[in-house]
């Protein structure tokens, strides 16, 4: 076999001393070489050549992680609760008091369990032990365990293998690196190699057309190339997953004869609830639910909405309906909020248009008091739309709904009975997904209530879609969270749609 450069000038280096054993800093020292790539491959092939062996030897280094390091500093959290324990009076030791005295509840909690397992129980509400010394030794060697790793990561064969197995199962305290060192030195047959031979020739490793151009490649040397050598994959810059998302939703809706409509985040309480006849003392009004505005706080609303909202709210106006039958508040009407839904573009779309027949959708963000987990976020988007034309009829919402969902590659999707206070008829969209069926969003035709005051008799198939939940579906993802999170690796993984 033919050695290439690098072959060649690994093996020189190692017959200078024909016995040892390199390790990789060596080696790129005598090498001169800055990437261990290098090392790697020429090892590699003089390996296959029988010139050199290759040993390899597995190491873990544990170093300490985040927790860790701030345990380092803060002290342990075992070990904070047992000297306050240890400060004040023996029937002064209850949650109220550790509590009182600074900790908090995601520590007191965890804290104390980590001294129930060393044998601290609660008696009448009270923390008691009667094995000090264990308990104090134990919670020490933790100690140290701990600040010996903030000094140096630590190969595992020199670490108390129990500490290692307690540190484990607590979230962060300590990681554990596994690593490969290799060394590399010369067989038998190697060690014999001619130096003479290991002089570097000049090989070409790239075919430009000036070189074309003349003779001289004619007797030259090609330097083999490897197709199946590993290369890095490159990192181009992609569509983050929800931008990717949105405009695939926005081609299918173009794509079945939908217009695009838009709108602002404040909103008045009047366009975003009341034109949608939801009654003024209905709870997800409430500051739990929705965010109103100090700045502005309040948005005027046409008077003759008020008007009009106030007839219908009150006693059904001439919709045919009896109306809620309690009284109006235009000033709750006025106040300043960020939308619940998008439902106030289609409304407000309505109103504006009354007359002209349409098909038309949004997607945009909306805002609700949630708390935050899995499946809840406070600012999230809805897909939304309407057509409103005079034959508009629920079996054409169904099969409008089916046919999104079919084109956005979920065929399966049913529909049941639901309850807005907006919509007569109103269901539910479900699709089926992983043997489930998921709930994806509300729709209806909308109630008489909400479409005399917006100036039309013809009646309005509407629907209002959650976003994230679609994406979850389709990137396959069982966290909302994950969708907003600044994880570049994580997103560059996710598929491209
Ligand atoms: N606005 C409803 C929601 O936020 C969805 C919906 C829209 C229901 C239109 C019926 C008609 O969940």
């Amino acid at each position: 076999m033919e050695l290439g450069n690098n072959e060649r000038r690994m093996m020189k280096v190692m017959l200078n001393d024909s016995s040892r054993k390199w390790s990789l800093e060596d080696l790129l020292d005598a090498t001169g070489w800055s990437d261990q790539v290098h090392i790697a491959g020429a090892g590699k092939s003089l390996y296959e050549a029988g010139l050199v062996e290759i040993s390899e030897k597995n190491i873990s280094k544990i170093s300490l992680g985040a927790a860790g390091i701030d345990a380092n500093q803060k002290g342990l959290l075992e070990a904070r609760i047992w000297s306050w324990m240890q400060d004040i009076e023996e029937e002064e030791r209850t949650m109220q008091n550790l509590f009182d005295s600074g900790f908090e509840r995601h520590e007191a909690g965890p804290g104390v369990g980590l001294l129930k397992n060393l044998g601290v129980s609660i008696v009448k509400g009270v923390f008691v032990f009667d094995n000090y010394d264990s308990i104090t030794n134990e919670i020490n060697s933790r100690i140290k365990f701990i600040s010996r790793l903030a000094d140096n990561p630590t190969e595992k064969s020199l670490l108390d293998e129990g500490l290692i197995d307690h540190f484990k199962t607590r979230k962060n305290l300590i990681s554990i690196e596994e690593s490969t060192i290799r060394t590399w030195s010369l067989t038998r047959e190697g060690s014999k190699f001619d130096v003479d031979m290991l002089s570097e020739i000049e090989q070409i490793g790239q075919i430009t057309p000036e070189l074309l151009q003349g003779d001289s490649w004619k007797e030259a040397e090609f330097k083999p190339f490897d197709v199946n050598a590993p290369t890095p994959t490159p990192a181009g810059g992609r569509p983050h997953p929800m931008q990717a998302l949105i405009g695939r939703i926005r081609s299918v809706f173009l794509e079945m004869g939908f217009s695009e409509i838009e709108g602002d985040y404040v909103q008045s309480a009047g366009w975003n609830m009341d034109a949608l006849y939801i009654p003024q003392s209905h709870p997800a009004r409430t500051m739990q639910d929705t965010f109103y505005l100090s700045e502005p706080s309040k948005v005027e609303v046409e008077q003759k909405y008020l008007n009009m909202w106030t007839r219908v709210h009150e006693y059904g106006d001439d919709t045919g309906s009896k109306g809620w039958g309690v009284k109006f508040d235009t000033n709750e009407a006025q106040k300043a909020l960020l939308r619940t839904h998008t439902t106030v573009n289609t409304v407000r779309h309505i109103a504006n248009n009354p007359n002209e027949p349409c098909r038309v959708f949004g997607i945009g963000r909306v805002f609700r008091q949630e708390t935050i987990d899995r499946t809840h976020l406070p600012e999230f988007h809805q897909i939304e739309g309407i057509i409103h034309e005079p034959d508009a009829n629920l079996p054409m919402l169904i099969s409008t709904l089916k046919t999104f969902y079919a084109k956005m590659g979920y065929p399966d999707v049913r529909v049941r009975p639901a309850y807005f206070p907006y919509t007569e008829p109103s269901v539910e969209v479900e699709v089926y997904w992983r043997g489930e069926w998921l709930e994806l969003g509300g729709s209806g035709i909308f109630r008489p209530e909400v479409t005399e005051p917006l100036g039309t008799e013809w009646p309005v198939c509407a629907w209002g879609m959650g976003l994230e939940r679609l994406a979850m579906l389709v990137l396959g993802l069982d966290d909302i969270r994950e969708l907003y999170q600044p994880d570049l690796e994580r997103l560059q993984d996710m598929p491209i749609l």
